[in-house]
């Protein structure tokens, strides 16, 4: 029997990564080849961005993707969250050339005040929302306190980007296929003060840290690549991620739905409740294993290094700074 449709809400449709992501819902990527969509697509009123959207959507038209049952395409937030079962919220301005993600924060934090709301009244008792506009973690922080009827669980940002790039340059190290490396982990923010784990992250079942056997290059050129990657992106295209940021959606959203292999985890960002001293509240990235039936755990018991511990507090630091910006959106 055909599934019934599960309705997804895109923000920032017609943007970069709007345009890279869309075809991948569509073609069932995300929710698996046999689970109708129906994309409900979010911009802003501008006769531009509009425009823009409904050339996007004519594109997808074109593709005539099986699992694509609907489309709609408002500036209206009431409509794009109205009965979501998903909602990406990806639509905010990105960074520029020698800006940091967290200088956005009074620019992009409003957006997501508005939309928590919106998401509150109107999506589905089952609404799931991930946050990738920039500072993702905080503005995720924003959109949960915004959105008091859902619970808190089910709100994530997204470093499956960064867990991609450190597996990649890992990988590219060891000189061994990336599939080799497993359970590639991303703690903290998603900024220049994330850490890229190399202890707990295995190549052919060893710690990256034995089988590279370089603390000089993982403590410094391999942290700082991961760290430093989406700037040395955009000094590269001239604009931020976007088919890469795109795919770490994809993959993330997966993630959260699908059971996590035994022995592995997956690096998402979620409320904090306390473990590895990341306080309470915070948005933060850390090792999660997903139950398949929408639940999620932090995995426990990890043995931090000194050098891990020092950096997961300063990036929790920073989270904490963050949230200190935005405490007037925070209600
Ligand atoms: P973009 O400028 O190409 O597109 C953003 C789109 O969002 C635009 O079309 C804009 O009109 C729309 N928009 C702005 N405000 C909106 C609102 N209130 N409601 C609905 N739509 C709105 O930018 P992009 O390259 O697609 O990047 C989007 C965001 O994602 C940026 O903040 C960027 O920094 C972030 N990003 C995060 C990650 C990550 O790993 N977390 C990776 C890449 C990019
Ligand atoms: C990325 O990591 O590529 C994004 O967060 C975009 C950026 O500003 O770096």
């Amino acid at each position: 029997m055909t599934k019934a449709p599960i309705r997804v809400t895109i923000t920032g449709a017609a943007g970069q990564i709007g345009y890279a992501l869309l075809p991948r819902i569509a073609s069932g990527q995300m929710f698996g080849p046999d689970q109708p969509v129906i994309l409900q697509m979010l911009e802003i009123p501008m006769e531009k961005a509009m425009a823009a959207l409904n050339g996007v959507a004519m594109e997808l038209e074109d593709c005539a993707f099986p699992l694509l049952q609907d489309m709609v395409l408002t500036s209206e937030p009431d409509v794009a969250f109205k009965d979501a079962n998903w909602c990406l919220l990806v639509g905010s301005k990105p960074r520029g050339p020698g800006m940091e993600r967290g200088d956005l924060i009074r620019e992009n934090g409003p957006i997501f005040t508005g939309q928590g709301r919106s998401i509150n009244n109107n999506a589905a008792s089952d609404v799931r929302v991930a946050v990738v506009g920039n500072p993702c973690n905080t503005n995720c922080l924003i959109a949960m306190h915004s959105a008091p009827d859902v619970p808190d669980d089910r709100f994530s940002a997204m470093t499956r980007l960064d867990q991609n790039r450190a597996q990649a340059q890992l990988a590219a190290k060891a000189g061994v296929h990336t599939s080799a490396v497993k359970n590639a982990l991303i703690w903290g923010n998603h900024s220049a003060t994330q850490v890229p784990d190399f202890v707990h992250t295995t190549i052919n079942g060893v710690s990256a840290a034995e089988v590279i056997g370089d603390n000089d290059w993982l403590t410094t050129t391999f942290f700082e690549t991961v760290q430093k990657r989406g700037a040395a992106i955009i000094a590269a295209r001239g604009l931020s991620s976007a088919a890469s940021a795109a795919n770490g959606l994809v993959d993330h959203v997966r993630d959260l739905r699908n059971a996590t292999p035994d022995g592995e985890w997956r690096s998402v960002c979620v409320k904090s409740d306390g473990s590895y001293g990341v306080p309470e509240g915070l948005i933060s990235s850390f090792p999660v294993r997903a139950d398949g039936k929408g639940g999620w755990e932090i995995v426990q018991g990890l043995e931090l290094t000194p050098f891990l511990a020092e950096k997961i507090a300063l990036s929790a630091k920073e989270l904490s700074s963050e949230r200190e910006t935005v405490s007037g959106l925070l209600s």
